[in-house]
């Protein structure tokens, strides 16, 4: 898998490094994390850290940390960068004031201790927002043999072990087109 996405690095298509600062799903983890500047913020799964790239510029003051599995993907990011994996990452217990995951927990495999790092890094009263794929569309696109789309209750679930506040809602890319239900956020507080 991680050699997957090494290579994928260099397919700008499928694989962006900017995104469209206009569309929700930047908006809505942007709304739920709150102002990040003076904030400690590590974005999950980064890619080549298009969400990241827009924080950024829009808190000069946060302090982004952007982790992905692929070197080849983490290095083009801005902020702090450390490649490790989703389900070992290699901070203390409560270190950041908030996290985010777009799009990178439905390739983590082992899916529950993903959620129990991404909240164990994410100190009590910090903000998480997760973005993936719903279950409810699976085989609506080819995906590798590792990728998993989650139910709304069953991330709700997981969340809550470890957060209190958890929510989801149905996201779609535009504010004034309606969700087709593809992508699901899931809120939490820690
Ligand atoms: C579809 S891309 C999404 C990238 C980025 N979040 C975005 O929305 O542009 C999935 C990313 O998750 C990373 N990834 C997959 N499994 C991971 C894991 N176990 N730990 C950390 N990163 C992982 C991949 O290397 C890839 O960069």
């Amino acid at each position: 898998m991680k050699r997957f996405f090494e290579v994928a690095a260099a397919d700008e298509r499928h694989y962006p490094a900017e995104i469209d600062p206009r569309i929700e799903h930047v908006k809505q983890i942007a709304d739920h994390l709150g102002p990040l500047d003076g904030r400690v913020i590590a974005d999950l799964g980064c890619g080549k850290g298009r969400f990241a790239r827009v924080y950024q510029e829009r808190f000069p003051a946060v302090r982004l940390v952007s982790v992905d599995i692929a070197e080849a993907m983490v290095t083009s990011a801005p902020g702090a960068r450390c490649c490790a994996t989703l389900t070992a990452l290699p901070f203390r217990t409560a270190a950041f004031d908030g996290a985010y995951a777009t799009e990178s927990l439905e390739h983590a495999v082992d899916v529950e201790l993903a959620v129990s790092e991404v909240c164990r890094i994410v100190k009590p009263g910090g903000h998480i927002a997760i973005i993936d794929k719903n279950r409810e569309h699976w085989g609506r696109f080819e995906t590798p043999d590792w990728e998993q789309w989650f139910g709304r209750e069953q991330m709700e679930r997981l969340l809550r072990r470890h957060c209190r506040d958890v929510a989801s809602n149905l996201i779609s890319y535009w504010e004034d087109v309606p969700p087709d239900g593809l992508f699901v956020i899931w809120k939490a507080v820690r």
